[in-house]
């Protein structure tokens, strides 16, 4: 191959340009221009096809940052429905006329959703990302376990999964750890610990909601921050263990640090986040607070009198706060971790493409004799019998729901992933940079004006 393209679809994470570098890098060494997409499937169902040539003459430009959070080439939500045969049908030859051979996609679920039918036009291989580490699975026959039933919900079938495997070992899980997770747990840990100290303080009840949709890989890796419960959406809320656990632990230390993952539900299937559904273009729901929904419960079943008769003379509203960490757990410097195998698997994703390997994802897989290896998936082996992909769910066997915390093997896993993620540069940069005088006198620098010039589009 002479030319292959890439792009950055569905939300952003810390780790992208880390891909997009080691695309590139890899792309330079086997000889094959890179083009970049603007603004992910947005770019490609775009006719002008916005783009810039990410290596010209075989070295890679130098806007693209590695240690730079987000993408350079942009992300959207937009991605290509298998009924729009008329788009699809136009986007080959859009890409041929700029002489690509291939196009890398750098992306979750979502993105894997809108390759598909593009790839029974045009090679695509993917790369993966995403912060909620639910591109996956916890073992390869899983997607086959989804069981499915009818709905009146608004038409919408319901999958329904019963649990097969109660136990799995770490080295069957396919895809180990995606790039842009252990960023978003860094920073979701570092949240923890300083809302930890106030609400020691100020004996309060913090609820701190971290992000991870229906998946709670992120809630899980909070357990570095030491929280006192940690609530996955994985395992139905059960309120009155919930608040048991709240009453004995206020009563020991007169303060109480909660995780909740976004995606929480109740035991009757409810998202407590989303009371309000809406949804974003591709279909997702969009959370509007899982936090305050806990606090409203938690508030009403503890009343003012707990308090009160704990010399607290506040009411539990004002005692019970809840803290969203948001989008910082998406941007930044991405840690050592997700740099090193973002790169890795963005070069893989150039000989996956190089070689033939159409709608195929470059995969890092972890075993006891090697550590992280590099492997590959043909995307289809995530599908159900009903071909839709899920999202991967935190396994049972990676959760205590006892008591809040991450089981003895959960803790294994994290370790696996997190326990050498932080490289002295990450240090180094945030004790030279944070308070360069320079930054006073400056502003910020955005990649984006520097790529705009760099734009060109179909004639
Ligand atoms: O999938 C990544 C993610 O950050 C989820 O954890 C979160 O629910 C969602 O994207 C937020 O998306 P947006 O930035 O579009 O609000």
């Amino acid at each position: 191959m002479r030319r292959i393209a890439i792009l950055t679809a569905g939300g952003d994470t810390p780790a992208l340009n880390s891909t997009i570098f080691g695309a590139v890098e890899r792309a330079n060494e086997r000889g094959i221009e890179m083009m970049g997409i603007i603004r992910g499937f947005a770019g490609v169902v775009d006719p002008r096809l916005p783009h810039v040539r990410l290596n010209p003459l075989l070295s890679t430009i130098p806007e693209l940052d590695p240690t730079h959070g987000g993408s350079l080439l942009g992300s959207s939500r937009t991605y290509v429905d298998p009924e729009q045969l008329e788009l699809l049908a136009e986007i080959t030859p859009r890409l041929k006329k700029l002489g690509i051979e291939g196009l890398i996609c750098v992306g979750g679920d979502g993105t894997i959703a809108g390759m598909q039918p593009l790839s029974e036009h045009f090679p695509c291989v993917l790369a993966p990302k995403t912060i909620d580490n639910d591109l996956g699975l916890n073992y390869i026959d899983e997607p086959n376990e989804w069981t499915k039933e009818d709905s009146d919900n608004g038409g919408k079938n319901v999958f329904l999964r019963p649990p097969r495997r109660e136990v799995i070992e770490l080295e069957d899980i396919v895809n180990f750890a995606t790039p842009g997770y252990a960023t978003a747990v860094f920073v979701v840990v570092q949240g923890i610990e300083r809302i930890r100290t106030t609400a020691e303080s100020h004996r309060r009840i913090a609820i701190i909601e971290v992000m991870g949709r229906d998946s709670g890989f992120i809630p899980l890796g909070s357990a570095y921050g030491q929280p006192d419960i940690i609530l996955i959406p994985e395992v139905p809320l059960d309120m009155d263990h919930l608040e048991q656990r709240v009453a004995e632990l206020y009563d020991l230390q007169k303060h109480v640090v909660i995780v909740v993952g976004e995606g929480v539900r109740d035991q009757s299937g409810r998202q407590l986040g989303a009371q309000t559904k809406s949804y974003d273009p591709a279909g997702n729901v969009v959370y509007s607070g899982a936090a305050e929904e806990l606090k409203r419960l938690l508030a009403m079943r503890f009343g003012d009198e707990f308090f009160g008769s704990r010399r607290k003379h506040e009411s539990a509203d004002s005692v019970i706060f809840t803290r969203k960490v948001g989008h910082t757990q998406r941007g930044g410097r991405p840690i050592k971790f997700d740099r090193f195998f973002a790169a890795q698997l963005g070069g893989k994703a150039v000989d996956l493409i190089a070689e033939n390997q159409n709608n195929h994802i470059a995969t890092l897989q972890w075993s006891r004799t090697q550590g992280f290896t590099l492997a590959s998936l043909a995307a289809n082996k995530l599908r159900d019998q009903w071909k839709k992909i899920h999202p991967r769910r935190v396994h049972p066997s990676l959760y205590d729901p006892q008591r809040f915390q991450p089981s003895r093997l959960g803790k294994e896993y994290l370790m696996t992933i997190l326990s050498n993620a932080i490289g002295n540069d990450d240090m180094e940069e945030l004790r030279v940079e944070m308070f360069a005088p320079g930054k006073l006198s400056t502003r910020y620098q955005s990649v984006n004006i520097d790529i705009q010039r760099r734009i060109e589009t179909l004639k």
